[in-house]
């Protein structure tokens, strides 16, 4: 069965997590999170975006959230997705059901991409992201230092279809405008460098 995650699921959500924190380079994570701190994470977390989780008998054998990409303003309507199963869970289909389930929620929410960040090698992840329709969009070469060794992490991204127009933003205020630009400033580029022109008889902190 899939559910929102609740606080009460910290136990179980750590011993899953900790599982790959302590054991592998999946995650970037080097020590244990302890069931408080977890808890905290969910609240947080849960609160903005949905952070979902596979249970079977009342335990919960994984569990699958988005949180922001950046904290950038600009950056609201791209998410980060994260998913980790029990290890007797792998391989059985609920990875697909879980993901597609928080997809849905994204799709709902109007969130227009979603990007998984993947540590490699991981073949079950890409295998899965691909299959999701995700694709490989960039690799950032040794970027980690676990267990001795240097890790490279691939991003692969989704858009999300029939999601909202955002367009009506730009129309309706200058949030989509740089400042200078909202301003009424013009961008001329000088010594290869950008300049802003300010309108005749205004001074500007960029050119001054
Ligand atoms: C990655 C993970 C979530 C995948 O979930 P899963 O339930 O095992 O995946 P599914 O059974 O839904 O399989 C999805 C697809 O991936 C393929 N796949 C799964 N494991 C694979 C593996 N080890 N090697 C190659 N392909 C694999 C499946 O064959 C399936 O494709 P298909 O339907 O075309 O046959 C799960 O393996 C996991 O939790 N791994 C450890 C944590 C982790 O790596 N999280 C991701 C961090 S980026």
């Amino acid at each position: 069965m899939i559910r929102f995650a609740t606080p009460e699921d910290a136990p179980d959500i750590c011993s899953i997590y900790n599982h790959f924190v302590e054991n592998t380079t999946i995650t970037f994570e080097e020590k244990p999170v302890d069931q408080e701190e977890m808890r905290q994470r969910i609240v947080e977390n849960a609160a903005v975006l949905p952070w979902l989780v596979w249970t079977e008998e009342n335990k919960v054998q994984g569990f699958c959230y988005a949180s922001k990409w950046k904290t950038r303003s600009a950056y609201r309507h791209s998410v980060e997705s994260t998913i980790y199963l029990h290890p007797q869970s792998i391989r059985r289909g609920i990875g697909t059901q879980l993901y597609s389930s928080l997809l849905d929620r994204l799709r709902q929410r109007g969130m227009h991409v979603v990007i998984g960040g993947i540590a490699l090698p991981n073949e079950a992840s890409v295998a899965l992201h691909e299959k999701l329709g995700f694709r490989k969009v960039a690799c950032f070469e040794q970027v980690g230092w676990k267990f001795n060794e240097w890790i490279d992490v691939g991003y692969w991204q989704l858009f999300l279809e029939g999601v909202t127009d955002h367009s009506h933003e730009r129309c309706s205020s200058r949030i989509g405008q740089s400042r200078p630009a909202a301003w009424g400033m013009k961008m001329r580029w000088k010594g290869g460098a950008p300049h802003f022109v300010a309108p005749r008889g205004q001074r500007t902190r960029e050119n001054h």
